[in-house]
């Protein structure tokens, strides 16, 4: 071969870090058990709180929300990012079960790590692990119950199960009520199927002396901008508009000059008129509100108070074509578009004062709902608004999937001794890793234990031998420490939330387990730091 053999072939450019084989599944290891060991004191009900100073602003976030946490920490490390990308999709697919897949995923590693140390290959490990999975959610399946979407009484007890360990206890009742009214109310069957579709219901939160969850019909944060207008109104026409009521400055540009005082009367009369000619468009369609998304002149303002119509400005874009959905109206952008089938209608307009907020109630779409949730501080706000976000997407996934499961540890423990009977039938080296990936689930009821203060050991004694016996819906009653049929109880969760728990917990562990080698390019401003 031609050429100096000393000289070195580069393959990675100097900018690449790069981490062999068992130290990338080291560090991977390490960055899951971290993230898990992180949220695992929030899981529960008696799970802890965190605070958090939210990324790039000084606003606190008090919360023992899974999915918020890893939301709020910058997380650097690529194996800790795959982690965090489980915790959303979980999010997003769920709406719950966040921080039960990051603990799912700690806990696998952690298995992983000790049969590593025994001298298993990652590959056998890995494999056994996707043994595990296919067994867990075949297993699952079985273990599932099916619910009818109008169960209202199983409804409630799941939307309390998920929003129990919030601190908003002393309003769980009202909020999980109002919660499954307005998903069953928004639900709909769609060839065959039912759904929900999540912009139907809008969920707002507003200051107030005390908390409390109401559901309304259309509730928007602006009151009149002139005082001349109605605070009420019944037989509500409503138009909605995504453009300004005034005359923007360009159309006032027109080349005119103005050099007596005649023409400049003139010319504002003729721009008054066509302001109150803005006006009385809506008028004449009997229109008696008008929502806006941008300004409305003062004049424009005066003329519709003359009308009796009450005018909104700068609605949110959102807000307005939602109004637009619920009262069978159309967004239109200029007065000129108006007629009559842009025209949404409802029953009645409320002022309110106090919340400084406008009610449009008895809608034309019932099938559009808002929820209103007063908190007497803004963390307590904020974190109603959470359970109540959680309460509700759990609701949607039981009555869509007409399943669930049993909690409080109850379905984990029951896998762990299933997986552990199919293992044996298994044998070898895999073996091992399933049992390994079986008792990873048992961190679930481990830590319910551990939050609630109860010996951890004991707790899963009872409940393995609960299991055992045949009680397959024994759990553990985070309040009393007590072994209960979790069924009974009425701790029930959506089986969507632990299926896709397991699922991507074991396909992510099982990613971070192949990994063997882990390659990091430095931007350069890391390279000049010498990082
Ligand atoms: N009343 C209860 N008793 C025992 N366990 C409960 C109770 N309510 C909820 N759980 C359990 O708490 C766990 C969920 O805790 P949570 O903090 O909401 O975490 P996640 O983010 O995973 O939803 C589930 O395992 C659920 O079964
Ligand atoms: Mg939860």
């Amino acid at each position: 071969m031609a050429g100096n053999p000393n000289q070195p072939i580069v393959i990675l450019k100097d900018n690449v870090e790069r981490v062999p084989g068992h130290e990338a599944l080291r560090s991977n290891i390490m960055a899951a058990k971290v993230l898990g060991a992180t949220v695992r004191t929030t899981l529960g009900p008696r799970g802890m709180d965190k605070m958090l100073v939210a990324k790039g602003s000084d606003d606190i976030v008090i919360t023992n929300d899974g999915a918020t946490i890893l939301h709020q920490l910058a997380v650097e490390h690529p194996g800790a990012k795959l982690v965090v990308e489980v915790a959303e999709t979980q999010d997003n697919e769920c709406g719950d079960g966040t921080t039960t897949a990051v603990v799912l995923i700690g806990s696998l590693m952690e298995q992983a790590e000790k049969l590593v140390e025994a001298g298993v290959h990652p590959s056998i490990i890995a494999k056994g692990y996707n043994l595990g999975m296919e067994k867990a959610l075949e297993l699952l399946d079985s273990l599932a119950i099916s619910v009818s979407h109008d169960d209202k009484p199983m409804m409630l007890k799941m939307a309390k199960t998920a929003m129990t360990g919030k601190s908003i206890e002393n309003i769980m009742d009202d909020a999980a009520n109002v919660v499954v009214d307005a998903v069953l109310l928004v639900a709909d069957e769609v060839d065959g199927k039912m759904t929900v579709d999540e912009s139907d219901i809008l969920v707002k939160t507003k200051r107030a002396e005390s908390m409390s969850a109401e559901l309304g019909g259309v509730l928007i944060d602006k009151t009149r901008p002139d005082a001349l207008m109605p605070k009420t109104i019944e037989g509500v026409r409503v138009a909605f508009l995504n453009g300004p009521l005034e005359i923007t400055k360009t159309q006032t540009k027109a080349k005119i000059k103005i050099n007596e005082a005649e023409m400049l009367s003139a010319f504002s009369e003729a721009e008054r008129a066509r302001l109150k000619a803005m006006a009385d468009k809506f008028a004449a369609e009997k229109v008696n509100v008008v929502l806006c998304t941008k300004g409305i002149d003062d004049q424009v303002q005066y003329y519709l108070a003359e009308h009796g119509i009450y005018a909104l400005e700068f609605v949110p874009e959102k807000d307005c074509s939602y109004a637009a959905k619920a009262t069978g109206g159309q967004v239109i952008t200029k007065p000129e578009d108006i007629y009559p089938g842009v025209i949404g209608t409802a029953g009645k307009l409320v002022m309110d004062e106090e919340l400084e907020m406008t009610f449009l109630s008895e809608c034309k779409n019932p099938k559009a709902v808002t929820i209103l949730l007063k908190g007497s501080a803004q963390h307590l706000a904020d974190e109603l608004e959470r359970a109540v976000e959680d309460a509700k997407r759990v609701v949607q996934d039981a009555v869509e999937d007409g399943s669930y499961t049993i909690g409080g540890g109850s379905v984990e423990t029951e896998l762990a001794l299933r997986l552990r009977e199919y293992a044996a039938t298994v044998g070898g080296r895999v073996q091992l890793a399933i049992e390994a990936y079986a008792k990873a689930f048992e961190i679930i009821p481990t830590t319910l234990a551990e939050n609630s203060g109860f010996d951890t050991v004991d707790k899963v004694i009872d409940l393995r031998q609960a299991h055992a016996t045949g009680n397959k819906y024994a759990g553990l009653d985070v309040f009393t420490g007590k072994v209960v049929d979790m069924k009974k109880q009425g701790v029930v969760e959506p089986k969507r939330v632990k299926r896709q728990a397991i699922q991507s917990a074991s396909e992510t562990a099982m990613i971070l387990i192949r990994v063997d080698d882990m390659m990091i390019s430095k931007n350069a401003e890391q390279m000049a730091h010498g990082r």
